[in-house]
């Protein structure tokens, strides 16, 4: 999996989340990258320095930085570029949560789109005088293309359709890096990538909420008839496809992720309580009558579905993990990491947060 790389100081947006955290992870065991990582974060409800503390101990200081900061904060933002000189940005950080969108949209509209924006004009300002060795990497997400029927697939020229005020926020940062693409002449690509899943996934989507609700024998909770559907991704083949549009990606071009794996939630769940069944020793059909229909989510999009030939063909890309041992890994991670889970779903990670990061 060795891909040269020439960026020298990458700084990675939102790396203590369930991807960015996979991400830096990635870069330093799997890929061995050699140069330095900034990490920022602001560490919401869904960042979590403890999935990167072993990363802490080994590069801390020498590969390795933290930074706790907004990126809504330009002063913070522009601190951090004064002090590191990153020649990369990976921009992870986001409000990522659909149902959350829903419930409160303005945390979604500052940091997805006033904190890229704010990312955006650092870049304009310290890399002016060299855009073309520099790079801003936007990660997004396949929801900007809106919903498809029964049949199709969403390519890098669908028309943007998002739904809800998640997929919109993405969307309007997706739009503002290509204009400071077209507009300023900065060296950008962008991901659009379908559902991950994998280690380190907070427990408030799909796969993390129904193992844990399965270990604790709590209503597994499907919205609508069950029958929308998702195309997963393993986590770590995520992080290799940014890593192939960060170094090989062309300057302007937008790149789809996908598994090619496409999902209904009520197959999946099903499959999931399978999965689940044998590693904690119950009968095969355990869980399925913890199964319980609820009232959908609104404007829930129906069908998603990415076509990935532009990014297999152009850069090499092909998904390495099938999709029943990816589950399994996962349980097997949920299951051997208790105490992670304890302390996430209690809160008590937050109180520690607090106690131990100033915030800016
Ligand atoms: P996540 O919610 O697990 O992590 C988001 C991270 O961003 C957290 O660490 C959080 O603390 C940080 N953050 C939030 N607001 C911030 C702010 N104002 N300043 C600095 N840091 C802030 O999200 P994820 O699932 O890891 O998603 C990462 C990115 O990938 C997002 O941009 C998301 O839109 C995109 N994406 C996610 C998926 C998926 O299936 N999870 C699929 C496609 C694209
Ligand atoms: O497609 C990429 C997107 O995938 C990312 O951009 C988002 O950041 C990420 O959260 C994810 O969005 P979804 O809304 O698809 O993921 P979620 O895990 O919330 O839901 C997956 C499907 O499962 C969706 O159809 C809603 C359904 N669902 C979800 C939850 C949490 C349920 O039926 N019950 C649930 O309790």
């Amino acid at each position: 999996m060795h891909i040269r790389s020439n960026y020298k100081a990458i700084l990675v947006t939102g790396g203590c989340g369930f991807i960015g955290s996979n991400f830096i992870r990635f870069l330093l065991e799997k890929v061995r990258y050699d140069g330095k990582i900034i990490n920022i974060d602001k560490l919401t409800y869904a960042g979590n320095p403890e999935n990167l503390k072993d990363i802490d101990e080994r590069f801390g200081g020498t590969q390795y930085f933290f930074e706790r900061a907004d990126i809504c904060n330009f002063d913070a933002m522009d601190d951090i570029f004064r002090k590191y000189q990153p020649d990369c940005v990976v921009h992870f950080a986001a409000e990522s949560h659909v149902d959350r969108s829903i419930h409160g949209p303005k945390e979604f509209i500052n940091t997805n789109i006033v904190g890229t924006f704010n990312l955006l004009e650092c870049c304009r300002k310290w890399w002016e005088d060299d855009y073309q060795s520099k790079r801003f990497h936007h990660v997004s997400t396949d929801e900007v293309y809106g919903t498809l029927g029964e049949t199709g697939y969403f390519y890098e020229t669908t028309p943007y359709n998002p739904r809800s005020p998640y997929s919109a926020s993405k969307a309007s940062s997706d739009h503002l890096v290509s204009a400071y693409h077209h507009t300023y002449g900065l060296n950008v690509t962008i991901s659009n990538c379908s559902n991950n899943y994998g280690p380190y996934q907070f427990p408030e989507k799909l796969i993390p909420l129904m193992i844990l609700n399965m270990l604790e024998e709590r209503p597994l909770p499907i919205y609508g008839d069950g029958k929308n559907v998702r195309d997963w991704l393993y986590v770590e083949d995520h992080c290799y496809g940014v890593w192939l549009v960060l170094n090989k990606g062309k300057n302007g071009s937008t790149y789809n992720i996908g598994g090619e794996n496409e999902w209904c939630n009520i197959d999946l769940v099903n499959m999931l309580c399978e999965i689940v069944a044998i590693k904690t020793n119950k009968e095969r059909n355990y869980y399925k009558n913890l199964i319980t229909f609820v009232k959908d989510r609104p404007g829930h999009d129906r069908r998603y579905a990415i076509n990935c030939d532009k990014i297999k063909s152009e850069l090499g890309f092909i998904q390495t993990v099938d999709f029943e041992k990816g589950l399994q890994k996962t349980v097997d991670w949920y299951l051997h990491n208790a105490e992670w889970v304890a302390r996430v779903k209690s809160g008590a990670y937050l109180q520690w947060i607090e106690k131990n990061y100033a915030k800016r």
